[in-house]
């Protein structure tokens, strides 16, 4: 298993591009299932998910070609696709569960297996299987896949989702298109990559509005052939944000509307950062000294990204002073706290809030990724640690930040991937 040594503290400097986004390109590639005709998606990142997102999609039946750079994906699908997502395929990647609404609303019929828990939380699909019911599709749940079907077209309906879910919204929005009839959805997430689904299924002739939470579909027979070039990782640009703060650094992050990332930049700001926003591109100073935020609290877009919330942890372990963070949108999402404190930290948790105490002077260690988020947070706290780090596991990294330790070390990182 990959694991990077670090060897800090490193200053950092220059530029960084910032690649697709892979919680974008992963409903938008799922929803090319829909198309008889060919699809073609720019700027997808080079990033694990992706592979086992175009894997599935094979396994279902599309012809992919991917460009010599494999950012861009040509994508056909066949006559006859098959309607079969396995547990091998779900259950490394639970964004694997998109396949449901287009499998459903294209081909009448699918067996998905059902995703299972991860290390952030339970993470059930109730709300995806609840609301498609409403659309018409009929299911039931048996060794672990969900075996469902529908009558011919599934049938537009009024939903209103219980809580906000990101993937829900997104399984809903794929199956709506296709589906006869109009469809409101209620309670709907507006995250950034949400926009980006419906303005790539807009370009195909879908017929996808939107008003405040509410999204407004009116069913189409048949989607066209179309090019689209998928949204920059807002994610991605806020770790590298953190980092240049967290580190006094003096960064330009290119190739991203700043608008995505306001609420966390605006928190940056707030710890002494110097920012300043073009179209594309965000020039960002990091303070001498990092003042704290009392309180910090992940909320849906346009709340405080909860992807962020281990980033923000780090940078407010280093902070002049008390602060907390509380999470709100995952119930276990503080895995990255007992490795933190290997490094020095002193974070105590309570029920869904981490106390942080501050001018943290931490010093390298051992330590373990157990997901994306937590596995970036110990790079980070890696590169203002004192001495040597080694970070294990960091397959996790590899599934969401394309080559992370390239862009780090162009940009002063002592960085190095030991095999
Ligand atoms: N939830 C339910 N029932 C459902 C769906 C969700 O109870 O049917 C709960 C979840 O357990 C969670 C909350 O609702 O507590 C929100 O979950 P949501 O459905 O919004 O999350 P997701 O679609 O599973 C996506 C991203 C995550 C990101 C969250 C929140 C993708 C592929 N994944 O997950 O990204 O944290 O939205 O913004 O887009 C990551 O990239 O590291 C990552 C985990």
């Amino acid at each position: 298993m990959d694991k990077f040594l670090i060897n800090g503290p490193c200053k950092i400097k220059g530029n960084v591009t910032i690649s697709g986004s892979k919680n974008a390109s992963l409903p938008i590639l799922a929803a090319t299932l829909l198309f008889d005709q060919t699809v073609i998606i720019k700027n997808l990142p080079r990033v694990k998910d992706i592979n086992t997102m175009l894997n599935l999609l094979k396994s279902l039946g599309s012809k992919i070609i991917l460009s010599k750079d494999k950012r861009t994906a040509k994508i056909f699908n066949k006559k006859k696709m098959k309607t079969f997502a396995s547990y091998s395929m779900v259950k490394t990647m639970r964004g694997s569960i998109l396949v449901l609404g287009p499998l459903i609303s294209k081909y009448f019929k699918s067996k998905t297996s059902l995703p299972g828990g991860c290390l952030i939380g339970a993470r059930p699909i109730n709300y995806h299987l609840a609301a498609l019911k409403k659309l018409g599709m009929k299911y039931e749940l048996r060794d672990g896949y969900i075996l469902a079907k529908s009558k011919g077209r599934l049938k537009g309906a009024n939903i209103k989702f219980p809580n906000i879910s990101v993937g829900a919204t997104e399984n809903l929005i794929i199956a709506a298109t296709l589906a006869k009839g109009k469809t409101t959805l209620k309670n709907c997430a507006i995250e950034p990559e949400i926009k980006d689904l419906t303005k790539f299924l807009n370009s195909a002739g879908a017929k996808i509005k939107w008003s405040g939470r509410t999204c407004l579909i009116n069913g189409v027979n048949s989607l066209n052939s179309t090019e689209y070039e998928v949204m920059a990782d807002r994610i991605e640009a806020g770790t590298f944000c953190v980092a240049a703060t967290l580190a006094n650094g003096n960064l330009e992050v290119k190739n991203l509307r700043p608008d995505v990332i306001k609420t966390e930049l605006d928190l940056l700001k707030r710890t002494g950062a110097i920012i300043k926003t073009y179209e594309k591109k965000i020039l960002i100073k990091g303070p001498k000294k990092i003042k704290p935020i009392k309180h910090i609290k992940t909320k849906e877009w346009p709340g405080v990204a909860t992807d962020m919330q281990a980033q923000l942890m780090v940078l407010m372990c280093k902070a002049a002073g008390k602060s907390s963070i509380t999470e709100n949108i995952f119930e276990n999402r503080f895995m990255h706290v007992a490795e933190l404190q290997r490094l020095g930290a002193k974070i105590n948790i309570k029920n869904n809030t981490a106390k942080i105490e501050g001018n943290t002077k931490f010093i390298g260690a051992e330590v373990m990724s157990s997901d994306l988020r937590a596995s970036v947070a110990l790079v980070l706290a890696a590169i203002v640690s004192n001495g040597k780090s080694h970070i294990n596991r960091i397959y996790h990294l590899d599934r969401g930040y394309e080559k992370i330790e390239n862009k780090l070390k162009k940009i002063g990182v002592k960085i190095k991937r030991i095999k």
